[in-house]
């Protein structure tokens, strides 16, 4: 399930080649030769076990990181005996950061156990400079740290690392900063044959004042649109019916390429693309999304009934500080516009509570459009102040207390709008991609509605990545009873 590299026409007595992908096969080879002399002498292959913490974006680096140390010759195991280990870490609230301080202390024990085992960092949080200052020296136990812009090095730092012998203590921490370099044709794997991400652009410039993601994702780089259109077309051959086409903001796609190219022209090349059945996307930045795309949508039997359109704060004068380019009457009038040219589109967002200075007015506003717009999910996070951006320096910091209370009003009224909403589509039949067998009852299967929506039902696991009809016969919630109509 990954690009097959024709890792054994690589002549290692030559040296590294210098230009890129080129190079990383050459060190994909020289692990595998590491990895096949391990199996020689262990009887067994070794083993990586990868743990990925935030958002989308980094699920899908983790596959491609899988899909390298497959390539050398690792497989997947055990966390608590993986020769390999590699958290692949998020940033974006303090408590990110919180959670991988835990575990690197936890490993201590297992690397005494283990002085062999190999523990390597990655993600947005190891792009902050105190953060690598922390760990080198309170954490010597960590071999590898890169970060999010040369996640295609990862064999040639593990090259470096296993010909330096791993126990040799020495730290290698590999850090870019601002990049332009987009490395295709890797290998990747995929964590489900019949759905997978596709990264789209990567990082972002739009600086709203409490976000740290543009500081460790660097600036916005889109990818070729014949490069997407390939890669979703070699998935379509290997079995792929679903695409989520990832990026910080979506609606700001191609800007910046050679030969500028919008989303909903991007979109409308995606659609033509036989065999593939749903179009995903995320994320939707209000300020940039355009008629167009609404056109798009409204035409298309692809593009899913379904869009993440993170509001932030209802405050328009707090929308201001948060540099977000929108007011609480632009986001209702687009929401409306959206619901006008596809009625039963799933609509879902996120929420910050507590942002510096925010007062109940403030928060009624936020309130207030969560009534009106009855999202059928949100996802809403307590403020946290992030070191370097704006907002963390801002003196009118909400107290905890005050913002606890009113957290839990605004998860209240998310839950009774959500339960509305979804509430609606019970008595509907809706085609469901069958996902996954139900962990819990195993004479159900698990999917997904065009609108997002988790649906069980009596099914068999051979219908796993096939698209069926489903009455929703009953909302619990977050996922709904249902009943397969025909195969
Ligand atoms: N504090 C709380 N939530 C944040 N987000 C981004 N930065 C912060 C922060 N400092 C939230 C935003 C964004 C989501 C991915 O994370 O709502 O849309
Ligand atoms: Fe962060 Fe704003 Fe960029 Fe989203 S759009 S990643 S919230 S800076």
């Amino acid at each position: 399930m990954y690009n097959e590299i024709d890792l054994d026409r690589i002549d290692l007595n030559q040296g590294p080649p210098q230009e890129e992908p080129k190079r990383q096969y050459y060190y994909m080879a020289k692990c595998r030769e590491w990895a096949r002399d391990f199996e020689r002498g262990n009887g067994r292959r070794p083993t990586f076990f990868i743990q990925t913490f935030g958002c989308q974006m980094n699920a899908r680096d983790s596959e491609k990181i899988q899909g390298i140390m497959k390539t050398i010759g690792y497989e997947e195991g055990d966390s608590a005996k993986a020769d390999f280990l590699l958290y692949n870490t998020c940033t974006v609230r303090e408590n990110a950061n919180l959670k991988v301080y835990g575990r690197l202390g936890q490993l201590k024990k297992q690397k005494k156990e283990n002085p062999d085992m190999i523990i390597a960092l990655c993600g947005c949080m190891m792009q902050e400079p105190d953060v690598v200052e922390k760990i080198k020296k309170s954490y010597r136990n960590v071999d590898i740290i890169f970060g999010t812009h040369n996640i295609f090095k990862l064999a040639e730092l593990l090259a470096l690392k296993l010909f330096s012998g791993a126990g040799s203590g020495k730290m290698i921490v590999d850090i870019w900063k601002g990049t332009d370099q987009i490395v295709e044709e890797l290998p990747n794997e995929r964590k489900y044959f019949f759905k997978s991400g596709v990264n789209i652009m990567f990082g972002c410039n739009n600086f709203c004042s409490y976000c740290i993601v543009p500081y460790v994702r660097g600036r916005e780089r889109s990818r070729e649109p014949e490069d997407i259109i390939a890669e979703i077309e070699g998935m379509v051959a290997d079995g792929v019916v679903e695409v989520m086409l990832l990026g910080q903001n979506v609606n700001s796609y191609g800007k910046n390429l050679k030969h500028p190219v919008s989303f909903a022209q991007l979109l409308r090349q995606v659609e033509q693309i036989e065999g593939l059945e749903r179009i995903r996307f995320m994320t939707s930045h209000p300020k940039d999304l355009s008629d167009d795309l609404i056109d798009v949508m409204r035409g298309s039997k692809k593009i899913c009934k379904q869009m993440h359109l993170p509001l932030q704060s209802g405050s328009s004068r707090l929308l201001e500080v948060m540099n977000r380019h929108y007011t609480k009457e632009d986001y209702l009038l687009l929401v409306e516009k959206i619901r006008r040219a596809v009625p039963d589109i799933s609509l879902t967002t996120d929420i910050i509570v507590g942002f510096p200075g925010e007062t109940e007015e403030d928060f009624k506003e936020t309130m207030d459009v969560v009534k009106k717009v009855k999202f059928d999910s949100a996802f809403t996070f307590i403020y946290s102040r992030r070191t370097g951006t704006p907002a963390a320096a801002m003196e009118n910091q909400v107290p905890e207390d005050v913002v606890k209370e009113r957290f839990d009003r605004l998860l209240a009224l998310v839950q009774e709008v959500s339960a509305e909403r979804t509430g609606r589509a019970v008595g509907t039949v809706q085609d469901v991609l069958v996902e996954e067998r139900n962990g819990q009852d195993t004479s159900l299967v698990t999917g997904r509605t065009s609108q997002n929506y988790v649906v069980h039902f009596a099914g068999r696991p051979s219908q796993i990545g096939s698209i069926v009809p489903v009455r929703l016969d009953e909302s619990r919630g977050f996922y709904y009873m249902g009943t397969q109509l025909a195969d």
